[in-house]
Order: C-alpha cells, then structure tokens, then sequence
C-alpha cells in the first residue's frame, strides 16, 4: 500500500516534467528556423539587388556591413546570438567552436546522405559551466550566384579579387562549387 503511494505521488512529476520541456523546445526550434530563414531571405534579397545594380565587387559591402546588421537586429528581436561561421572563414571573427564544427560536419554527411539542402539544419541543448544554452545551426549552401565570391579563384573577376585581397588578408573562403556547404548560420540563447 506504502509502495503504491509513493508511485503515484512520483508519476505526475515525472508527467510535467516532460510535458514542460518538450514544447518548450520545439517552440525554440520554430523560433531559431523563422529567424534564420527569414535572415537568409532577406540578405539574399539585397545581395541579388547589390549584384544586378554595381556587380560582384559592390556586393561585397552588402556581405560585409548588411549581414552583421541583419543579424543584430534578429538578434535584438529574439534575445538570440546569431553569427555565420565556416571552417574557412572569410570575417575572422567567423571560426566556429566546437559545437559548430561539429554541427557543419553532420550536416555535410546528411547533405551527402541525399537530404534536401534547404531544410537541412540540426539543434541540441548542451549544458556549460553558465548552465543550459540551446544551440542551432542552419546549414548555408553554395549557390551558382555565391561563386562570384565564393567560387574557384578563376571564377572571381579581378575587381572582386582586388577588393577580397584587400579587405579579407586572410581570407579563406573560396575554391567552393554550387551545393557545398559554405558555413553554417548560427543561433545561440542561454535557457
Ligand atoms: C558579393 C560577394 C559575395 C557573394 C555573392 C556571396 N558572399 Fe558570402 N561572403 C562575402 C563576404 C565579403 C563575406 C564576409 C562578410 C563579413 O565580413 O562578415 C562573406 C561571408 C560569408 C559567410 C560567413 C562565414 C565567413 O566565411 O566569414 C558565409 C557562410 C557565406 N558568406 C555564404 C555565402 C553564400 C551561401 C552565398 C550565396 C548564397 C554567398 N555567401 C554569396 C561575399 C559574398
């Protein structure tokens, strides 16, 4: 009689705990892909118009004061970090850590495996000395149009090379063909 109390004292604790935690972080994986999508969009919109307006070369300020900004005001609207990063990195700032590194080598077997491009993004809560932070990354894939920057070097007119030389000394982030994966976005919010 004992035993069966303290069953069923435990079992709705165990209940709420797992009705607690699951919407909770399917409603942060909604929220991560909305706003990486819409970032995604709306970068892309403005480097189409920077490109067909000035050409590659004037495009590249579109990538470089655009997509940090972009960024900071999803950031400032979700109360989430968002960054770009890539194991070749142009910004240098864009190195990932572990969690991405790993994250960017998954998603590659996954494309590999046959998954669909623009769906492919992973997610996991990992717990740091700071306590539990939600992690995301959405896998940016090479495009026909991100070879003007992106591309194999003979694929980058002289003026978009000048200008990648002289912004980006220690630029990394070329030599890639449409369907590679470039970076992943990435989206961070302590729980
Ligand atoms: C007009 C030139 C241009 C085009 C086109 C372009 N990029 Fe970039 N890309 C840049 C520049 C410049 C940076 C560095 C921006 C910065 O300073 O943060 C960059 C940075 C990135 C980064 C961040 C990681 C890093 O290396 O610093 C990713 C990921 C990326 N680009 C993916 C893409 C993808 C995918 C496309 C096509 C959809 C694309 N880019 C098209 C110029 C371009």
């Amino acid at each position: 009689m004992k035993h069966h109390t303290i069953t069923l004292a435990v079992l709705p604790l165990f209940l709420l705990a797992g009705c607690a935690s699951a919407p909770d972080s399917a409603q942060l994986v909604d929220e991560a892909r909305n706003t990486a999508g819409g970032l995604i969009q709306t970068l892309g919109g403005e480097l189409k118009t920077a490109m067909t307006a000035g050409g590659p070369a004037q495009a590249i300020g579109v990538c470089k004061e655009r997509a940090p900004k972009i960024a900071a005001e999803a950031a400032q609207r979700t109360g989430m970090q968002i960054k770009r990063v890539s194991p070749k990195n142009r910004n240098p700032k864009g190195v990932p850590d572990a969690w991405e590194t790993e994250a960017q080598a998954s998603l590659e077997q996954r494309l590999a495996a046959g998954e669909k491009p623009e769906t492919l993004d992973t997610h996991s809560v990992v717990n740091t000395p700071d306590g539990k932070v939600f992690r995301y990354a959405k896998a940016l894939v090479m495009q026909p149009m991100c070879t003007n920057c992106h591309g194999a070097e003979d694929k980058l007119s002289p003026d978009v090379k000048a200008r990648l030389t002289a912004e980006y000394p220690d630029d990394k982030a070329i030599g890639y063909t449409p369907g590679m994966i470039r970076g992943v976005l990435s989206i961070k919010k302590s729980l």
